[in-house]
């Protein structure tokens, strides 16, 4: 039986490509899926189409994410077309490469504004409206623990919400709602293939030897939604082929 029929589950940056993969593992497994998009109304309605045709319900939203109205609108949109929200996935995300030196107040903006501010917002929305046994996933990235020159704000904006994941965790949990981490290594994304790291060379980091697939992390996404993993909050599941 699938695991998250009757379930709503809201996946930001469902147009990227991690988050359509877990867009479509999740319809796979019962739940309705809104599949949140940036810039990309075209890659998320793809998504909605693949999720229809296969006999799941999703329905795609926009919103810039670093601001609250336009977050609350997200959440507001979602428990309009689907009555309720049940999890949350917090995967939209960008960087911007360059030595502390070199980057500037801008890019602290950009990259803090999204990926900590961004999924902050999230986080609020998702602790004042989720249902008991609701579930809560950040996607963090393994450069928090194995960090790289010249990503230090992509990095530090990783760990805060690996943090405040942690202490969310523990304000919600008499709630049965868990909240996790999930940190994927280098995988083949558009993301990747702009962040001008070596393909080869990150493959190599794996025991592995490959870079991880979107599906790949989708898949431990899915376990950590499930009633399976009820047990576990505040943690960090390290996605990375046993790149740390
Ligand atoms: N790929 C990797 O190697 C890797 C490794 C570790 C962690 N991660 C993390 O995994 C997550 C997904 O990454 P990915 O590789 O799938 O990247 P991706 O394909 O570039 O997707 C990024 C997603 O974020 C959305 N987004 C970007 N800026 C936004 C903004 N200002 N407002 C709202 N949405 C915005 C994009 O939406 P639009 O395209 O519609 O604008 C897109 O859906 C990110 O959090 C990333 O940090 C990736």
């Amino acid at each position: 039986m699938a695991e998250l029929v009757n379930k709503v589950a809201i996946v930001t940056g469902g147009s990227g490509g991690i988050g359509s993969a877990i867009c479509e593992r999740l319809a796979e497994e019962g739940a309705k899926v809104v599949v949140h998009y940036g810039g990309h109304a075209d890659s998320a309605n793809d998504v909605v189409s693949k999720i229809k045709d296969s006999g799941g319900e999703a329905i795609a939203i926009q919103a810039n994410l670093s601001h609250s109205e336009e977050v609350i609108k997200l959440f507001d949109q979602s428990q309009q077309q689907f009555g309720t929200i049940d999890i949350v996935v917090n995967n939209a995300g960008t960087g911007v490469g360059g030595s502390v030196a070199e980057t500037d107040e801008a890019d602290f903006d950009k990259v803090f504004g999204l990926n900590a501010k961004g999924t902050f917002l999230c986080m609020k929305e998702a602790a004042r409206r989720l249902n008991n046994n609701g579930r809560i996933v950040n996607i963090s990235s393994g450069l928090v623990v194995r960090p790289m020159v010249g990503f230090s704000l992509y990095c530090g904006s990783k760990a805060a919400i690996e943090m405040m994941g942690k202490v969310l965790s523990m304000e919600v949990g008499d709630r049965s709602i868990t909240v996790n981490t999930v940190s994927p290594g280098p995988t083949e994304t558009e993301m990747f293939a702009n962040s001008g790291d070596d393909p080869q060379a990150a493959a190599a980091l794996s025991p592995f030897k490959r870079l991880g697939q979107p599906k790949d992390i989708a898949d431990v996404v899915a376990f950590v939604v499930s009633d399976q993993c009820r047990w576990i909050t505040g943690h960090t599941f390290q996605a990375g082929g046993g790149y740390v």
